[in-house]
């Protein structure tokens, strides 16, 4: 196995390496569940490494390494369990694609764990304001001026989507929620989530690293804190194989789940540790206090 280093706690273990590889040595149905935000195709590179997913020239190119991991997921998953990914659908553009439009990222993605025989479980649609992604993005589509001069070019902004799998097959340990009120139920039931915050996020800064350091866009507490709830049990194990600077393992450990991580790139790794550290201080804190 190609794994650089690995730290060992007795609520988490965390890989500096290539998730492929890294699950790869984890057991058959070993895994109660699985939440994680995949590089998106080939729109961010995160290193120059061959193994960074982000790193494909093309989408059939990141599909293929891809590919890969679902084979490992749906080999350590428990049946009947699930895998959630966050993704968004991508905007093209004509230097790269030929023309400006969209890019069915979320069905792909869904597709690559149909082929591994997943069923297309759950999605919720997370809202994100279009005012925003224009300031940010400039793109012609969410531009005033576009609807002004040429409405047929302007469209809406992108969301964000947490897709659930669900690997088939009888739960030996279900997942009971006597302590979930219907109210909180409902607002989890919703298919939209309009309250997620931007900015609920993990401090990254001090993960960037020079020039092949491109973006790194940490995850939303509150949406890995959700599909936690939802779908596991304290004391259950929470896989994520794209861990960044640490926001799912974070999430699991803060929750009581034991969370197991994979990151290839050393910086972030490092940043993880660092996070799941001052969760553990936090603890110890309150323990003492
Ligand atoms: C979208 S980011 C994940 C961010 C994470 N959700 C968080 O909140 O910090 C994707 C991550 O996948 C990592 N990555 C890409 N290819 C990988 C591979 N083969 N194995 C492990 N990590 C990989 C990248 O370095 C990057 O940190």
């Amino acid at each position: 196995m190609n794994c650089i280093s690995q730290v060992d706690r007795p609520d988490s273990t965390l890989f500096n390496g290539d998730c492929v590889e890294v699950i790869a040595g984890l057991p058959e149905n070993s895994v109660d569940y699985s939440i994680f935000s995949p590089p998106f195709s080939s729109l961010y590179t995160y290193s120059n490494s061959p193994r960074d997913m982000g790193n494909s020239r093309t989408d059939a190119e990141f599909f293929e390494h891809f590919d890969h991991l679902v084979r490992e997921l749906a080999r350590v998953i428990k049946p009947g369990h699930n895998v959630s990914f966050h993704c968004m659908q991508l905007p093209t553009s004509k230097e790269r694609d030929g023309y400006i439009g969209l890019k069915d990222f979320r069905g792909d993605l869904i597709k690559a764990f149909q082929k591994h025989g997943f069923i297309y479980a759950s999605e919720v649609c997370i809202w994100k304001d279009p005012v925003t992604a224009m300031q940010r993005t400039k793109a012609l589509g969410l531009l005033h001026k576009t609807i002004r001069s040429n409405a047929t070019m302007s469209r809406q902004g992108i969301a964000d989507y947490l897709v659930t799998m669900r690997k088939p097959g009888e739960v030996m340990d279900k997942v009971e929620h006597d302590d979930l009120p219907v109210d909180e139920w409902q607002r989890l039931a919703s298919p939209v989530w309009m309250d997620i915050n931007p900015n609920d996020t993990l401090q990254f800064r001090s993960a960037r690293e020079h020039d092949d350091e491109r973006h790194i866009c940490p995850l939303q507490l509150d949406v890995i804190r959700r599909g936690i709830r939802l779908w596991t049990k304290p004391g259950d194990v929470v896989l994520t194989p794209f861990l960044g600077i640490g926001s799912e393992a974070y999430c699991a450990v803060e929750m009581g789940r034991k969370a197991v991580g994979v990151e290839l790139k050393k910086s972030y790794f490092d940043q993880a540790v660092k996070n799941l550290d001052a969760l553990a201080a936090q603890h110890d804190m309150f323990a003492t206090a």
